[in-house]
């Protein structure tokens, strides 16, 4: 059984995905080991304390970034966790911490990456006038929002949207491919070759 860690900083819902697929079967043979969140008032920690799984709030405020990783690291390792999952969480990693989880630290952010990097994706790309917007969960590196590509949903931007109404539809496709994308890591069933992510091809014998 695999031990996944979720990082959160706010509202939750990819987390609450993530935590749905499991526990109706469309990630299978995993658990959540622990929900960390570096805000005490973050909706998304009040509602894994709900469902009975281990929640944890580590402050990051006013300490520098590597200490605070290293207490969020320590809390993963004791748990075993596998595969870091950052949902909404509003912190860089520093690199010592990628470092510790080479490959198993997914992000999702709501744009078609390499556009709209950083903070409010969809206002961004609702503002420059984009045709199709949508989602992207990628692999965490030393960059902001850019790493390896794992799974991409587009989404189309409608003549009648307004930022928020475009936000809504990202945040739909974003909860569907946040599961495929935890799926296919799970998997083991791919390699990466420069920044491409290639699924291999199941031969049977
Ligand atoms: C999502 O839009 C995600 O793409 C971005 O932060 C937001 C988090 O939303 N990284 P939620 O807390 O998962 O509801």
């Amino acid at each position: 059984m695999k031990s996944l860690g979720i990082l959160l900083s706010g509202r939750g819902s990819n987390f609450v995905a993530i935590a749905d697929s499991i526990d109706n079967g469309r990630i299978p043979d995993a658990r959540i080991g622990v929900v960390i969140s570096n805000q005490a008032a973050a909706p998304g920690i009040a509602t894994a304390r709900q469902r009975g799984l281990n929640a944890l709030v580590i402050p990051s405020k006013g300490k520098p970034r590597e200490e605070h990783d290293r207490e969020v690291v320590a809390a993963l390792k004791r748990e075993n966790v596998q595969l870091v999952c950052l949902a909404g969480y509003m912190r860089l990693l520093s690199p010592w911490f990628v470092q510790q989880f080479p490959h198993r630290i997914l992000n999702i952010h709501p744009s078609l990456l390499p556009a709209f990097p950083g903070l409010e994706a969809q206002e961004q790309a609702f503002a420059y006038g984009v045709k199709v917007s949508g989602c992207t969960v990628h692999f965490v590196d030393e960059e902001l929002d850019h790493g390896a590509i794992i799974v991409q949903k587009a989404v189309p931007v409608l003549d009648s949207d307004d930022e928020h109404t475009l936000a809504a539809r990202i945040l739909e496709q974003e909860h569907i491919a946040y599961t495929e994308a935890v799926n296919i890591v799970l998997s083991e069933n791919f390699e990466i070759v420069g920044r491409k992510l290639i699924k291999r091809i199941l031969r049977e014998r």
